[in-house]
């Protein structure tokens, strides 16, 4: 399978989740989501992996002042919120139909920008490269390919001020058997491999909690020299 065909599918078969039942597919602990539930799911994501690490991610900086990237927007359950915190908001999604139901759900928000992007890279991301704090969550762990999450770490390194921070989870339960087809399961990291993978994208991998478990969560800084 090439890149070109993988990304296709990635596209596609998010595309037909989105249009069957999209916030089951976000987020599987319910099949039938109400808005109030599912928006406030997204609430609780923030308060638990932000909230908490105001330091790390703000470094002083009042939140309404801050350009803030999320990676896997899906529906918009956890880019609502982000909207609610900071000042500024640019969400990629490979589906676009997330990103349409996304779009609905947050109309008339100016602050947020949400963009169909090509599965890889984040050449849709229009603002200048001085984004404060970067963010996914529950997306890396459907990638089934090295080489797609590590252009996005090397993308978001690119878009990144020096110093800022880019918080965000991969697959790590090594056990998992994750083929190129199959856009569900994705590739697992070791902690020496994310902290290869922080090496070479421009990273210092200063915190990571989690390793061996599907949700590894890695703390990138980008390195002032990079
Ligand atoms: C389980 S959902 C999580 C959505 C959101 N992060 C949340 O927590 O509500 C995974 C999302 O990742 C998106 N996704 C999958 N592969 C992607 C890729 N290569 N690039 C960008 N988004 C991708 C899917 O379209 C889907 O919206």
């Amino acid at each position: 399978m090439t890149l070109d065909e993988q990304l296709k599918k990635m596209a596609q078969d998010w595309d037909l989740r989105a249009k069957e039942n999209a916030r089951y597919y976000v987020n599987t602990e319910r099949q039938d989501w109400t808005d109030d539930e599912f928006f406030t799911s997204g609430r609780r994501t923030v308060e638990e992996e932000i909230l908490t690490d105001m330091t790390n991610i703000c470094q002083g900086k009042d939140p309404k002042q801050m350009r803030v990237l999320e990676i896997g927007c899906g529906a918009g359950r956890v880019t609502n919120a982000l909207s609610e915190l900071f000042g500024e908001v640019w969400a990629v999604d490979v589906s676009a139909e997330m990103i349409r139901q996304a779009s609905a759900a947050l109309a008339g928000k100016n602050h947020v920008h949400l963009i169909h992007c090509n599965g890889t890279d984040l050449s849709g991301i229009t603002a200048d490269a001085s984004f404060d704090f970067a963010f996914s969550t529950i997306v890396f762990q459907h990638i089934p390919s090295y080489a797609v999450i590590e252009n996005y770490v090397r993308e978001v390194n690119r878009l990144l001020r020096p110093g800022a921070l880019f918080k965000f989870q991969v697959q790590g339960d090594t056990t998992i058997q994750s083929t190129p087809e199959d856009t569900w399961l994705g590739v697992p990291f070791s902690d020496a491999r994310a902290v290869k993978m922080a090496d070479e994208c421009g990273f210092e991998p200063r915190y990571r909690h989690g390793a061996g478990q599907q949700y590894f969560w890695l703390w990138f800084f980008k390195r002032p020299s990079a």
